[in-house]
């Protein structure tokens, strides 16, 4: 792609991504690109640009010379990966915030860009108006890096932002607002259950580390659970939880989980509020970094999609440096993480499994402890999947 040359856009899905890409592109004016065609599943529907731009046949726009990049902004992740996979064989650049799609495909994808010698860029799959996946590809570009963790869902937190400072007092009506504003998926246990944080997660461990994941190995707890006197635990103890996704090196291993954390109230990530995420990367000599933004929207979303389709112009590709420096290797499940164990009933949890146990609480309707199991014993246990357990991290920060 040359400099002086306009992009010719062929979109796929025009839904909250896709109008926020729309109404991006249309005022950044130093952006030479065009729409020409725009693929969705219903032609009759009105909206905001004329019908000619609309199609229901892929083929207009992946079989349409005059396109050179197809942006696919679709919800169905195996669709996607056939027409991104379709596009990169024809030759074109693609650039798609479909996160569970590239989560899930990206070994295939990562050789179909070397096969075919075409750019795929995806920033907007993590944390849509935060940087971080091309600053983990251009700054941090050697292999200091030692952590990177934090808020990568914007549903989940404006959910706990309302719940911890009260000013929403019930789950579903949080929840509800999430939806109303364009954040949460369309299915929304994707959100609540952690496993959106969880593709994010194994698409930062790709870039960060080097290694590719299947998003199902990284244990992910979601937030559903969390009750009121969770909630109140943290208030007495000046804590806040949010569901943070962390993977940390360890020589070359690497630890990588989602769950719900309590988090000190003076720390960097209890300052992400509503549907902000927060990172944090942590390397060697630089200590800690942290990047915020909004995480979620059809803006934040539109405007990352739309910096990608700019980089297009100036020949940017990811390199995926990680992968050839061989930073780590393998995911570590023989660390230990320090626990809060809720539960109704003590005969539920199975104590032997905790190396160390640092409290323990009783009262008439919830009990807990607080220990240390090391994250493959976490993963066997069956007494998780017991709706009255709930499980909050609880790292020493
Ligand atoms: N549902 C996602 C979120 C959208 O809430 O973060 C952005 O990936």
């Amino acid at each position: 792609m040359t400099n002086n040359k306009r992009i010719k856009l062929g979109i796929f899905g025009f839904g909250c991504v896709g109008q926020g890409v729309y109404h991006v592109l249309n005022q950044t004016k130093g952006i030479k690109a065009d729409i020409v065609k725009i693929c969705v599943k219903d032609s009759k529907k009105e909206r905001i640009l004329d019908s000619s731009f609309f199609t229901t046949e892929p083929a207009d726009l992946l079989d349409n010379p005059e396109i050179d990049v197809i942006v696919e902004l679709i919800d169905d992740a195996e669709a996607a990966f056939n027409i991104v996979s379709y596009a990169l064989k024809k030759g074109k650049a693609v650039v798609t915030a479909n996160k569970k799609m590239i989560a899930d495909h990206s070994e295939e994808l990562y050789t179909l860009q070397q096969t075919y010698q075409v750019p795929l860029l995806y920033e907007a799959a993590a944390c849509a108006s935060i940087p971080i996946i091309r600053n983990l590809e251009e700054y941090y570009d050697n292999d200091l890096l030692t952590c990177i963790e934090g808020i990568l869902n914007g549903s989940t937190n404006y959910i706990l932002t309302g719940l911890t400072e009260r000013t929403t007092t019930d789950f579903n009506t949080a929840l509800r607002e999430a939806q109303l504003n364009g954040f949460a998926e369309s299915d929304p246990t994707l959100d609540i259950e952690g496993f959106d944080p969880r593709y994010k997660l194994s698409i930062l461990i790709l870039h960060a580390f080097g290694i590719f994941t299947n998003p199902s190995s990284l244990f992910t707890f979601g937030i559903s659970r969390i009750s009121t006197f969770d909630l109140e635990f943290a208030r007495q103890r000046n804590l806040t939880i949010r569901l943070i996704a962390r993977a940390k090196k360890e020589n070359s291993t690497v630890t990588a989980f989602c769950m719900p954390s309590f988090i000190p109230s003076n720390h960097h990530l209890a300052a992400v509020r509503n549907e902000y995420n927060g990172v944090l990367v942590e390397s060697l000599f630089t200590e800690i970094q942290f990047f915020a933004g909004k995480g979620a929207g059809s803006n934040p979303t539109g405007s990352a999609v739309v910096s990608d389709i700019s980089a297009l112009s100036y020949d940017y590709r990811y390199e995926y440096k990680k992968l050839k420096q061989k930073s780590a290797t393998q995911l570590n499940e023989q660390s230990l993480l320090n626990l809060y164990i809720r539960f109704d009933d003590w005969s539920v949890v199975d104590m032997s499994v905790f190396e160390t146990i640092s409290e323990r609480f009783s009262s008439k309707k919830n009990h807990y402890i607080i220990g240390e199991i090391t994250l493959q014993n976490l993963r066997k246990a069956d007494w998780i999947k017991n709706p009255a357990v709930n499980i909050i991290h609880f790292p020493k920060y």
